[in-house]
């Protein structure tokens, strides 16, 4: 696993297993312990997934230590004031069976996310959240949170794909020493990105698939990944993206794809 460094000394592994839309039912559970069984240490949820407390029990099951395991849930907008957003942070903790999470994030930047923000940094404070970031923000609206606050974001988690490139964002980012993470890394199947012909070809000379190819790029972007699938053999391809290198024409190829 590689990692990338976050602006408040932590770490963060460079692709994680995402768990949306996977029902709150053993299914979640198995799904979760397979992805750390493939070797996946970075396990992404949220309060919204309502699937916590199956993420946790995954995480148990799998028996890896705690200190080894990435764990980056977030807080729905129905708990940003202030005091339901301290209750919802101990809630995820207490759901997702942990005394800590390594990241918390605001989900969608509605309504007065600022509250929630306020408690997050006293929960970063007391050690609950090691990190602590955002999700779907705009530029000006980490700024003002900045602004306000004076704690810049860890990261922020956007939708990142062949399809919806995000240069500019993603550059804005990094000059600005906040890690970008990529939601639906696939665009959830839309584009036909697991057939798609360019990648293809791509994937047919390093003896990959679309869906490495598309993880690939990412990676060599520095964009930290986060790909959901409830399949243990698409849990292994998704996790293999550290044996190849794409080229600079082929980066460039596939930039070229949106
Ligand atoms: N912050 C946000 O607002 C936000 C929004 C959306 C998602 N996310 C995060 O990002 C994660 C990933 O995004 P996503 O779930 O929307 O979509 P995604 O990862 O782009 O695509 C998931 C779809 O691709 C399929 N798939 C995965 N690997 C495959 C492979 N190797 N070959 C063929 N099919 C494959 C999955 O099928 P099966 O499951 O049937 O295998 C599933 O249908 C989420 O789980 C969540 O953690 C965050």
């Amino acid at each position: 696993m590689q990692y990338l460094k976050l602006n408040d000394g932590h770490r963060i592994p460079a692709n994680g297993f995402g768990d949306f839309q996977v029902p709150d039912t053993k299914e979640c559970a198995d799904a979760v312990r397979e992805a750390i069984k493939t070797g996946y240490n970075f396990i992404d949820t949220a309060e919204m997934y309502d699937n916590e407390d199956q993420t946790g029990k995954g995480i148990k099951a799998s028996g890896i230590d705690r200190d080894k395991l990435f764990v980056e849930t977030k807080i729905w907008e129905t708990n940003f004031q202030y005091d339901d957003a301290k209750n919802a942070i101990d809630k995820s903790l207490k759901d997702l069976g942990l005394n800590y999470v390594n990241m918390f994030l605001i989900h969608w930047p509605h309504g007065e996310y600022d509250q929630a923000w306020r408690a997050m940094i006293e929960a970063h404070q007391a050690g609950k959240l090691k990190s602590i970031g955002v999700s779907n923000f705009s530029s000006q609206q980490i700024v003002d949170l900045i602004k306000k606050f004076g704690v810049k974001p860890a990261v922020n988690q956007i939708k990142i794909n062949p399809w919806d490139q995000k240069h500019d964002e993603v550059k804005w980012l990094e000059d600005h020493n906040i890690v970008p993470e990529a939601w639906s890394p696939f665009a959830e199947g839309r584009h036909n990105a697991f057939h798609d012909p360019t990648l293809g070809k791509i994937a047919k000379a390093h003896g990959k698939s679309n869906s490495q190819v598309i993880l690939r790029w990412l990676y060599q972007r520095g964009i930290v990944s986060l790909a959901k699938t409830v399949h243990p053999q698409y849990m292994k391809e998704n996790f293999d993206i550290y044996s190849f290198k794409l080229t600079p024409s082929e980066m460039k190829t596939i930039n070229n794809i949106q």
